[in-house]
């Protein structure tokens, strides 16, 4: 049998005595220990009433419409990571960064729950977050902390509150999965090197959205669904659960792509998803992992933010399909 390694001994043998490494690894330990706790709130299910519900009438931070879970999700995260090593919070429910210890070194970027219109369905959610440093120079504009390229994030991760409670992380020595185990109330190590196949024939994408979009993205999909007798001469299969954590995990798990790509409905000329605190950290995640992520055509890592809550159309997973849909820009 191959020996156990729980996630606060893996945390605990990659920092050793580097006191930056400690905070990083502490902050990542006190969001999974938090998202237990969603975890069990999001297993209640229908017994748990209202978490589904429309909070109050003000969209978020982000624009979006605010389920009760979003927020109880928020605030947990809140009072958790003040406790830890953590300046300031950028959540996708708060318009402005949240301050939280003043002694902090770092700083967390966090979607607190991703798929909300899952949340009544009994599909996966989770929680995405992105760890960045936190310096002298930022005290005076904290802002500026979170306006750096993807490739300044010093760990990324994130939990999919599903069958089994995971957490995949990188602290940027390639990207590890853990699973939670209600017997030993630890995080298990279940995959130490995880490597996204570069081929694949299958694609995770809102297809009925189609006839919004730009002509390079609909030519790409036009070509997969023309099949075997099409240009790219094979089959391919669709997967879309509609909580990215969820197809990212699939993804990570056995190889595709995932693409919101930018289209013509109001709201959506820069896709779906923010770039902060989604785009950034399913990135990285993706690059250790041997994968690829771009907007389209640029690298995701290499974007430079202008605002807190921007979108950005995101296409992630197989490098091979990744470089593939840039081809067609
Ligand atoms: P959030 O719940 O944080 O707003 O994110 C939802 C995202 C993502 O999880 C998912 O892949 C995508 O939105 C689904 O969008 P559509 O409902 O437009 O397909
Ligand atoms: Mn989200
Ligand atoms: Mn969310």
């Amino acid at each position: 049998m191959s020996q156990i390694v729980t996630l606060q001994a893996f945390l605990d043998h990659w920092a050793g005595s580097d006191p930056e490494k400690a905070a990083i690894a502490s902050t990542v330990r006190t969001i999974a220990g938090t998202g237990v706790g969603i975890a069990d709130l999001v297993a209640r299910g229908p017994l748990e009433e209202g978490l589904a519900r429309i909070h109050g009438s003000d969209p978020n931070g982000g624009g979006d419409t605010q389920k009760e879970l979003d927020v109880i999700a928020e605030e947990a995260i809140c009072a958790a990571l003040r406790e830890a090593p953590v300046a300031y919070l950028a959540s996708e429910e708060s318009e402005d960064l949240i301050a939280l210890n003043p002694k902090g070194q770092l700083v967390v970027a966090v979607d607190p729950l991703d798929g909300s219109s899952n949340i009544d369905t009994n599909v996966s959610v989770g929680t995405i977050y992105s760890i960045l440093p936190f310096t002298e120079a930022d005290r005076d504009n904290p802002n500026a902390a979170v306006m750096k390229p993807g490739t300044n994030q010093l760990a990324a991760g994130f939990l999919a509150y599903g069958p089994a409670t995971i957490l995949v992380s990188s602290l940027g020595n390639g990207t590890q999965v853990f699973v939670y185990d209600r017997e030993s109330s630890e995080f298990i190590m279940a995959r130490d090197q995880v490597e996204i196949p570069v081929e694949t024939r299958e694609y995770g994408v809102n297809q009925s959205n189609m006839r919004h979009w730009d002509e390079a993205m609909s030519g790409w999909i036009k070509d997969c669904l023309a099949g075997k007798e099409g240009p790219r001469g094979k089959d391919f299969n669709m997967r879309w659960v509609g909580s990215m954590v969820a197809d990212a995990f699939r993804i990570f798990t056995r190889g595709g792509v995932y693409v919101y790509s930018s289209d013509k409905r109001k709201g959506y000329e820069n896709g779906r998803l923010r770039l902060i605190y989604e785009a950034f950290p399913i990135a990285m995640l993706t690059e250790q992992a041997g994968g690829g992520a771009t907007d389209g055509k640029t690298r995701i890592l290499d974007i430079t933010p202008h605002h807190i809550h921007q979108r950005i159309p995101l296409v992630f997973g197989s490098k091979g399909e990744v470089e593939k849909i840039a081809s067609y820009y």
